[in-house]
Parts: C-alpha cells; structure tokens; sequence
C-alpha cells in the first residue's frame, strides 16, 4: 500500500502494527572484514551476529503475522490424517481452485518430484527463466533446460512491465525441433527470481497455456512469490487493475496443470506445496512421497508450519499483503537509481538487484564481479545480499567456468521486516561504494563443490583489496560505522 504525500511524493506504508521485534547492531567494520575473510567472500558463509542488515533472501525470513503464530498453537501433530493436513486442503482449494495437493518440505523438494515423474534423459523443459535448484533437478533427471524470454529480459535497465514473459515463437520452435513426447512440460516461474524479480503478464501466460494445449504438453508455474507477480499484474496489465489479488492468483492458477511452491516467500513460512486438479498426477506424487518426503499428510513439514502455511495462502490474497515488500522494493530502487547506482528496472518482487557489470565495469566475469560486489557491500554496510551471477552457475563438463548471462547482487527485501529507513541507508552506503568502486577488486575460488557451488564455495580477494576499501571507508565514516 501506499500513502500520498501532500508534496505529491508517495511512500510505502505498512499496514500492520510492530509488535514482536528482533534486536540487531551494526558490527564494527574490522568485525565485518574479518568476517568476510571467514567466510571466503561468500555471504552465505557468513553468521547472523555479524549482520546488520540480512538481505541474503527473502526465503523463510519473512515476519509471519499473527494468525499464522496463533494457528500454529492449534496444529494437528497426527503422524497420519491429522487435521492441519485437511486444513491446507481447504485453503488449497479456496485460493487455487484445485482439489489435489501435497506438502513437501520445501519448494526444492516440488523440483525433485517433478524431475522424477515428468523429466526423461533427452527431454526438453521451457521455461521462462531457470532457478539454480531447479535447474540442477532437471538437469539430473537427464533434461535440457531452455531459457526461452524476450530479449528485453536481459537489459537490466528497462521499462519492459512484463520481463518475465516467455517468448511463444521460440516455445514453437522448440515443440517442433522435440516433438511433444520429448517435452517435459512448460515451466513459468512467477517473479524470474535470477534476472531481478520479474513478472510476467497474464496475457503471456495465457498465449503459453493455448499453444501447449495446442500440442498436449502440461503447464507447470512455480507459484513461489505468486501474490507478488499477481500485485504486479495488477499494477501493470490494464484488463486487471480492477481485479483483486485473489481473482488474479486464482487466474494464474486456473492456466496451469500443475503448480508447485517454496511455501518460505509469498505464504511466509517454512514448507512448500504441490497442487493440480488432475488426479493422474497426484496419483504419481502420492507414490513418491513417502519414499523421499514422509507420509502424505505431512510431506516432510512440521504440522504447525502446515496449519500457517493454510493461514498464509489466504492471507496473501490481501492486498496489504501482497503489496507489502513490492512497494518497498520500488521505494529502494528509486533511492538507488537516483543515486546514480546501475539498480534492475523496472522493480520487481523478491529483491532489489544492482548490475555489477556495470557497477564494477573493470572486473572481468571470470573474477566475479557479483560476488565482489555483495563481499564489498557487506562490508561497507553490514547488509548481506547475494551474488546472483557466474558463482550462481555450475562449471561445465570440461570444468571451465559458465557466465551467467546476468551478474546482479541481489537485495532482498522480506516481507514486512525492514523500512524505508533501512532502504536508504542501504542505497547511502552503494552510492559510498560506487564513488570507491575501483577499489574493489576480483575473487577467485580457493574451494569449490562441483554442484550449487554458491552455497558453500570459498573464494579470496586478489591484491588485498578488501583491506584498502576497509581503510578508505575507515578513513570517511571512523571504525565504529
Ligand atoms: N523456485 C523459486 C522461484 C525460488 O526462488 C526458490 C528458492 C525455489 C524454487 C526453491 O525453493 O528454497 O524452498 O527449496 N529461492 C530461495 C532464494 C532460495 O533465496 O531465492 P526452496
């Protein structure tokens, strides 16, 4: 939501009352260097209590409300049939209108069911962009995951509403060069989370859902930040600024076969889901399920987590809700691009993102610019984003490095944790950092896993770089800043 100033400008608003806070500080900058070091220049390695800001994800860290923490008092902890199970299924078919679902616990878990049923070796999956857990699924399974966007997706700095839409000429090209049979399915993932929280529309989607009924293959979407692409549908698509949110998910929805979540974004809690109305296919997760999840009716989560995802999928439907971290989002990146920092336009859900190829223009993709920029942003600012970029991709078969077609540092913004205080701080200390930018320097690997190597991968700073920045920024704001 947002209010209207009487100067003309307009803010973002929480429509909800703080009442539960969580202490944070601002650890020292000598702290923060050591700290980085620690952790090999990858901020997932880094610790809580050296945090100032965490906008690592927006995934599990979201503030529940309280009748997501209320309905986890009442939860069923049945190992089989419990209540909490019947519950979601009720939600389940309010909010999405289908009568088959599973929990699983979490959306990474959805992606592995998935490849295990649908994805054969020499498949074919189209999608609008890939996830770096759902590609490794795929992949796996022994499919090929084809990126099939509009070219406009690519260009960071866009008035394109709709970059996350697929593109039906290429998804044409493709059904003919694989036959439907070598076709997986179409998977549309809500949000494009690696090419900056973008959308897509609903006259997209809908183009995608008449050429693959065309030609029998299933829709798949990945409804993880789902009421936030619907807020955006609502915002940008004309025919549906008179819509509610719910009517727009349920739109969505209404498109696909099947539809999977990581239940940790727009439902604010830990777990994820499956749903379709085609009994064919719950029959096949229903098999599966037990051997990799747990029983049916709990699928892996806990049941308290399974009563509030219930609460949460119809609570995302309010607007209040659905609005909340997209608004920010645009807050923060209008304090970034009036700053003069290269932030992703137009915003989208999950994130602000700045393009560090053209923040660190002088880093080539080989020393990871988007990692260099999340390291250098952590320790000017004690906020941790995370490198979405070459890091983010896996070596190929001859081990030599992928470059991502994009090298953002995302922010993310979870919803209803932060505000606009902390938004502008955080855009302060990039506007600091982009007048020192040819202080920061490259990264290379000293620790490598051969799969998601993001995670857990520890790099070094070359020439010290890390040291001089420190020194500079010691030098403006004193050591306690
Ligand atoms: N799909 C999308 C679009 C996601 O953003 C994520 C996770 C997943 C699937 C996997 O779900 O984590 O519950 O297993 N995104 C997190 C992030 C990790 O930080 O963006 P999961």
């Amino acid at each position: 939501m947002k209010a209207k100033l009487t100067d003309g400008r307009e803010i973002p608003i929480e429509m909800h009352k703080v009442r539960v806070i969580q202490r944070t500080q601002l650890p020292p900058v000598g702290q923060r260097l050591q700290a980085i070091e620690e952790a090999g220049y990858n901020t997932f390695l880094l610790r809580s209590r050296d945090l100032f800001l965490d906008m690592l994800t927006d995934s599990g860290t979201n503030a529940m409300s309280d009748n997501q923490l209320a309905s986890m008092m009442v939860s069923d902890d049945a190992y089989a049939g419990g209540e909490s199970y019947y519950k979601l299924g009720e939600a389940v078919r309010d909010v999405f209108g289908c009568e088959y679902y599973v929990p699983v616990h979490q959306g990474r878990a959805a992606e592995h069911l998935l490849a295990k049923i649908f994805v054969k070796p020499g498949h074919a999956v189209p999608m609008n962009y890939h996830f770096t857990t759902t590609k490794a699924h795929f992949e796996m399974a022994g499919g090929k995951v084809y990126e099939i966007y509009f070219e406009e997706a690519l260009q960071t700095s866009s008035s394109n509403p709709f970059k996350g839409n697929l593109n039906p000429d290429r998804l044409l090209d493709l059904i003919r060069e694989y036959g439907r049979d070598k076709i997986s399915f179409v998977r549309m993932e809500a949000t494009t989370n690696l090419i900056g929280g973008q959308p897509f529309s609903l006259a997209n989607l809908k183009e995608v859902r008449r050429i693959c009924s065309q030609h029998d293959i299933p829709v798949v979407i990945d409804c993880s930040l789902i009421s936030e692409n619907a807020y955006l549908i609502n915002r940008r698509e004309a025919a549906y600024a008179n819509s509610s949110i719910g009517d727009i998910v349920r739109e969505i929805i209404d498109q696909a076969d099947l539809v999977y979540l990581s239940g940790r974004k727009s439902t604010c809690v830990r777990g994820g889901l499956m749903a379709t109305r085609h009994k064919e296919y719950f029959d096949q997760l229903k098999a599966w399920l037990p051997v990799y999840e747990g029983f049916i009716t709990y699928g892996g989560m806990s049941s308290k987590e399974i009563e509030a995802m219930a609460v949460g999928l119809r609570e995302m439907t309010d607007y209040n809700v659905a609005s909340s971290s997209p608004d920010l989002i645009e807050y923060f990146v209008d304090q970034m691009t009036s700053r003069g920092i290269p932030a992703v336009t137009p915003p989208g859900g999950l994130a602000g993102h700045v393009d560090a190829m053209k923040f660190l223009p002088h880093i080539p993709q080989s020393q990871y610019p988007a990692g260099c920029l999340a390291a250098a942003l952590y320790l000017v600012s004690g906020a941790r984003g995370m490198e979405r970029g070459t890091i983010s991709m896996d070596r190929d078969a001859e081990g030599r490095d992928v470059f991502s077609d994009l090298e953002l540092c995302r922010l993310a913004v979870p919803r209803r944790v932060y505000s606009c205080a902390h938004m502008e701080y955080v855009a302060d200390r990039l506007a600091w950092l982009h007048k020192h930018r040819d202080l920061v320097g490259g990264l290379e690997f000293y620790e490598e896993p051969p799969v998601l190597r993001f995670f857990t991968g520890r790099l070094r700073a070359l020439n010290n770089w890390s040291r001089k920045l420190a020194d500079a920024f010691i030098a403006d704001f004193g050591e306690g800043a």
